[in-house]
């Protein structure tokens, strides 16, 4: 039996998407949405789907099995809903959205509707990150390091905190997001940050934060998108015995036996498509990264992103772990 999935928002993820879905026995993209019409058409044309200009046109012209969002973070809200009275089983990019607020809305619908989700956090994937986890289980860390040094990337919403949300929260939460499972829970802490002018738009360039993890493990995290290309994006980690750095390529572990280096062996984002897909036709349970397990990422990420544009306390209603 086809799995039929609609896509909505043809961009730069969308397409990345599309080509890991078409790879997949009975799957098929069978339409596509973007206000940005043509972009929907050349991107439809690639799985020999059908092109609309929304999403309110795909779901009402299709019949679909399952619905990707990968819109910018300001697009989130009533394409979710939409799927939610419809009962369609949702992968939703991250962020979940700019603001808190309207994540928290959408994840009381989803549990409501029981709606099976999946959150696009590939990095949970990554078998390098696997690895990483069963050897801090027998070391457990007592510092992580995490740094999203890059440029800004060049899509129009981006560099504006109403339509992305910011940096902490629209790029630096995937390493907030392993942080969470290689670490534990965030407690609390500080948080800085500071806009230099120099770039358009007007969220922060540069922000840090130190935290402390439920485990009495700390943590730093910093992110800049002043540079002119990627320049350091990964977690560090610290352990007795035992020092890790993850990026989303590699895996370098020093310890008593010296230092090695593990490239990873699997595409994070064919993973998670396959995982999604699988849960979608009954035959898997791997969705790694849930909507109401994003959520706990998603609260961090705007306590720390409130805290480095206020007053530099990073306030947890509840550790970030813990069910509301
Ligand atoms: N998991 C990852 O590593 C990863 C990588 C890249 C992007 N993303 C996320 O995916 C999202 C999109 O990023 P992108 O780089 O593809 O952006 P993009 O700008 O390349 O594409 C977004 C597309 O969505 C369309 N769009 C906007 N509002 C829409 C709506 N209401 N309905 C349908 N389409 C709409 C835009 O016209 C655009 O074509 C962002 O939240 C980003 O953080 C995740």
């Amino acid at each position: 039996m086809t799995t039929r999935i609609g896509l909505v928002g043809a961009g730069f993820i969308g397409g990345r998407h599309l080509d890991s879905l078409s790879t997949l026995d009975d799957v098929r993209v069978v339409g596509v949405a973007d206000p940005q019409l043509e972009r929907a058409e050349q991107l439809a044309a690639r799985a020999g789907a059908r092109a609309h200009p929304g999403w309110q046109q795909l779901l009402d012209a299709e019949e679909l099995d399952a619905l990707y969002v990968c819109v910018p973070p300001h697009g989130h809200g009533a394409v979710e809903e939409a799927a939610v009275d419809r009962g369609l089983p949702l992968f939703v990019e991250k962020p979940l959205a700019t603001d808190l607020a309207t994540a928290e809305r959408l994840a009381a619908r989803i549990e409501s509707a029981g709606l099976l989700t999946a959150v696009g956090y590939h990095w949970r994937y990554l078998d390098t990150l696997e690895h990483a986890r069963e050897l801090l289980a027998a070391s457990p860390a007592r510092m992580v390091l995490a740094a999203w040094l890059d440029k800004a990337p060049r899509v129009p919403w981006w560099s504006w905190q109403e339509q992305s949300g910011g940096q902490t929260v629209e790029q630096a939460t995937h390493l907030f997001d392993v942080a969470r499972v290689l670490v534990g829970e965030v407690v609390g802490g500080a948080a800085v940050g500071s806009r230099s002018g120099s770039a358009p738009g007007d969220i922060l360039d540069v922000t840090t934060a130190a935290l402390t993890f439920d485990t009495g493990a700390v943590g730093s995290f910093s992110n800049s998108c002043l540079l002119p290309r990627g320049h350091r994006i990964g977690v560090e980690l610290v352990a007795p015995g035992l020092g890790l750095w993850l990026t989303e390529h590699q895996l370098v572990v020093s310890d008593a036996d010296g230092e090695r280096t593990l490239d990873r062996q699997v595409d994070p984002i064919a993973a998670e498509d396959r995982a999604f897909v699988a849960a979608v036709r009954g035959e898997g349970d791997d969705v790694r990264a849930p909507y109401a397990e994003a959520l706990r990422t998603h609260r961090l990420v705007s306590a720390v992103a409130a805290a480095a544009a206020g007053d530099g306390v990073v306030e947890l209603a509840q550790p970030a772990g813990v069910p509301a």
